[in-house]
């Protein structure tokens, strides 16, 4: 069967000339005469991806090798909802914003191990749109950390800034909209995001970590869960999900070598999500709930505003080849994800299908 348009929030599509070298290297990978998931991660030939890896994405987040560690995780980014706060918080105060259901589940996390300081929080108005710079006021003295999630993949929201917040150390779970732009890393203290939207499969979260953060971190966890232990044995205190950072290698090399880098990136994603948006905006018959000046350029969320044409427009897609157009069950309607290695001919099947719903359905 040949591959169909995929609109899925995650795991999400991947760039095909990844999907036909993984094809290749699960049988022979760099001509070793052994396929990517049989080799030792100990072992030379994996040792190179990884560093590679690691490589890429700093260069990529524009970090340096003196001040940021990237780390490859396992437990989703929602395992980094309770390891931070557990390795940083510490019985402290952290700010949190409230902008959807991951930031949510990442405060309520939070508050296990300490004060969290909801600093915005849009939940009232269904999470419909994101604060615009400095409306969380001010950071309360002696904040340990300022969290907040840069994509909100239910709700279809995004930040398209970096929050200013001082001094205070900055940290995103930036998941859903993960190297879809240019972004200075060094104004982080700690990013991190699951891989399986932006950059590889799920089973590794991606964690770029400050190196000055780790000194005051606490040092009674098991050694899984300190962010300390896994930069000193260099992510391999046990077992890594080999094959997701081998996919995240080549991911980061398609984004580097293929796309031509994040600035190229950048303006694709802004024409595709641009493109889509006209649409919804066009006549009134597609209604979106978010905000205009939040809207996500990776998770577009529309309706008809009718489940039943909702339901019928997804069979109609589904005919044309195109899936995973179903909104999330708490939000219902429909989404779109345009994560970067979507493909402007899904685009264009899909703002035809929607011409055409509407000239026969509306
Ligand atoms: C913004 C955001 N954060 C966290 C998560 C949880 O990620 P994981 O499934 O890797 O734990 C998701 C999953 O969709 C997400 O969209």
């Amino acid at each position: 069967m040949s591959r169909i348009h995929n609109f899925s929030a995650g795991p999400g599509v991947l760039p095909e000339v990844v999907l036909k070298q993984a094809q290749q290297d699960l049988w022979d990978v760099s001509e070793s005469g052994i396929g990517v998931c049989e080799h030792s991660h100990r072992g030379k030939v994996f040792d190179a991806i990884h560093q590679s890896a690691k490589a890429r994405i700093k260069r990529l987040l524009r970090v340096d090798d003196a001040t940021h560690e990237v780390l490859f995780l396992q437990g989703g980014a929602r395992s980094q909802f309770y390891m931070l706060p557990m390795n940083l918080l510490r019985g402290g105060r952290a700010t949190y914003l409230d902008t959807g259901h991951w930031a949510h589940l990442a405060l309520q996390d939070a508050k296990r191990y300490g004060t969290v300081d909801v600093g915005w929080s849009s939940k009232p108005s269904r999470y419909d749109h994101v604060p615009a710079q400095g409306e969380w006021g001010a950071i309360p003295e002696g904040t340990a950390y300022f969290h907040y999630t840069s994509n909100n993949t239910i709700f279809g929201t995004e930040m398209s800034y970096v929050p200013d917040v001082g001094d205070v150390p900055l940290i995103c779970d930036m998941s859903s909209n993960f190297l879809s732009r240019p972004v200075d890393g060094s104004k982080f203290a700690m990013i991190y995001a699951g891989a399986q939207k932006n950059i590889g499969p799920s089973g590794v979260t991606v964690v770029a970590v400050r190196r000055d953060l780790l000194g005051r971190m606490e040092t009674e966890l098991p050694a899984m869960l300190r962010y300390a232990k896994q930069v000193e044995k260099d992510s391999m205190l046990n077992t890594p999900c080999t094959f997701g950072i081998y996919a995240i290698d080549q991911v980061a090399r398609w984004l580097e070598e293929d796309v031509g880098g994040l600035e190229v990136m950048d303006r694709r994603n802004e024409a595709q999500a641009s493109r889509l948006y006209a649409e919804i905006d066009r006549s009134g018959f597609w209604r979106s709930k978010v905000r205009t000046d939040s809207r996500s350029r990776m998770n577009v969320i529309f309706t008809t505003d009718d489940p039943d044409r909702d339901a019928a427009f997804l069979k109609g897609a589904s005919e044309r080849q195109m899936s995973g157009l179903k909104g999330h069950r708490e939000l219902g309607g429909l989404r779109a994800s345009l994560y970067n290695a979507q493909t402007d001919a899904a685009v264009d099947a899909l703002i035809e299908w929607m011409r055409e719903f509407e000239r026969t359905q509306g």
